[in-house]
């Protein structure tokens, strides 16, 4: 269902200048919650997916999203948005957190760079 135009964005936040209206999107909603004007203007590089693992031999489906994102730097940015998530978001009632982890990603090749170099040469 598309949003109402007024104030401009889809969280119609009571700290845009000059919006009065009542919020559009409810307070503990997840996209409100890990919006970048929620969160003090933190953004991630995200991809979900999902995925089906057969079953656990008791008739339950091993399935779920598989959630990955990239930044610069996790503390300040995915850890304060995960906090924020696992606090407050409604979604949460629907999950389980099986596990994070979190690896070093050397940067893309550019003409006549290998792999990695950024990193090794340092
Ligand atoms: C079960 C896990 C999750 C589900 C089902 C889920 C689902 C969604 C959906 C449907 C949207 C709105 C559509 C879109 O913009 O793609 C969204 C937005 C977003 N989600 Fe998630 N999400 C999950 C976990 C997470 C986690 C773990 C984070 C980060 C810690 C995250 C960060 C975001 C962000 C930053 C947005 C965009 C908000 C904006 O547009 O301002 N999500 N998510």
């Amino acid at each position: 269902m598309p949003l109402p135009a007024r104030c401009g964005t889809r969280g119609c936040h009571s700290r845009i200048p000059g919006c009065s209206s009542p919020p559009v999107i409810a307070t503990a909603a997840h996209i409100r919650l890990a919006s970048a004007e929620s969160l003090g203007g933190v953004k991630i590089l995200r991809r979900g997916y999902n995925f089906v693992d057969g079953t656990d031999g008791q008739g339950r489906l091993d399935a779920g999203p598989f959630f990955i994102a990239f930044v610069r730097d996790p503390a300040r940015r995915f850890v304060p948005m995960q906090r924020t998530l696992s606090n407050n978001d409604v979604i949460m009632e629907y999950l389980e957190h099986t596990g994070p982890a979190v690896f070093a990603c050397p940067p893309g090749l550019g003409p006549g760079s290998y792999w990695g170099q950024a990193l090794l040469e340092s």
